[in-house]
């Protein structure tokens, strides 16, 4: 099936490993020109340098997605070097564990900067160039933990991945009219190399194999290609009918009956 993206203007946050690579690496593999941005200059050097060893185009911008300055600089580097975002992908996304009462206001604004504020503030500033065009796409990486609770110590990430979702879901209606689509997915536990899961695995893996004979009914964890590939389908025009829902990728993991 052809996705139709060839030369779209794609930016992923968070692009230099992960979700966000698999997410860079998919769509550039369906001829987008992809943008990442990150904070460590070497690992989305590296990245940049892998997705373009197979001739798609990778501009790789040093930036950190909580500071306007940074937001502004890479909005204005990507539309000088690939021209405006035709497809935003917002996946930066972290977390401060602890009880409620132990983590401070400090621990929650940084995650609510992180995780909510700078999706929101990236998604406003592409918005008046695909009003204009009247089409674009609008992706944020959310969690089933936004969804349903997924155990203690996880109280701002909850809080932040559902807001996510409800930021998505109203975006997406109010744009509508524009012809710019907006989505979540909703990630289960994805294991990749050096990612969370991953140590974990390497931490424990008697605990972890329990976890997931328990958890994921598929019998293991998710794969990030499994998440690139799901977002190179809603960011093209085969998704054309999709707007302001919120996808489970996960392997049957989350529980949640809506
Ligand atoms: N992995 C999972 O199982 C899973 C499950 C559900 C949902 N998710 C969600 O999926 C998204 C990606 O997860 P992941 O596991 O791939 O995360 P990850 O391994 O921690 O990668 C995060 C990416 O974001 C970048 N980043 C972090 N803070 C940034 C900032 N302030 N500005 C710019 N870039 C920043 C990181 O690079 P630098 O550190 O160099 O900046 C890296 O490229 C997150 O939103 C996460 O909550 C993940």
């Amino acid at each position: 099936m052809d996705l139709g993206l060839t030369g779209r203007v794609v930016l992923v946050t968070g692009g230099s490993r992960g979700l966000g690579k698999a997410m860079a690496t998919a769509m550039a593999a369906e001829g987008a020109r992809v943008a990442i941005c990150a904070r460590d200059e070497g690992s989305l050097a590296q990245t940049a340098e892998e997705i373009s060893g197979t001739g798609a185009t990778v501009l790789p911008v040093v930036a950190d997605v909580t500071s306007a300055e940074d937001r502004g600089r890479l909005m204005a580097e990507v539309g000088d070097r690939l021209g405006s975002v035709e497809v935003l992908v917002n996946n930066v996304g972290g977390n401060r564990r602890g009880a409620i009462c132990d983590t401070t206001d400090e621990d929650w604004q940084a995650i609510i900067d992180l995780n909510l504020m700078s999706h929101m503030q990236l998604a406003r500033s592409v918005v008046p160039a695909m009003r204009e065009r009247g089409r674009g796409v609008i992706l944020f990486t959310t969690s089933i933990y936004g969804r349903e609770y997924g155990g203690p110590g996880m109280s701002i990430y909850h809080t932040t991945k559902a807001a996510v979702i409800g930021l998505a879901k109203a975006l997406a209606l109010e744009l509508a009219p524009d012809g710019i689509r907006v989505n979540s997915i909703a990630p289960g536990s994805i294991r990749f190399p050096g990612g969370s899961w991953d140590k974990k695995c390497q931490a424990d893996p008697e605990a972890m194999a329990a976890f997931v004979k328990a958890e994921i009914p598929m019998g293991r964890f998710g794969a990030a290609e499994e998440i690139g590939d799901v977002v190179a389908f809603l960011a093209s025009d085969r998704a054309s009918w999709i707007t302001g829902a919120c996808l489970n990728v996960d392997g049957g993991q989350s529980r949640s009956l809506i």
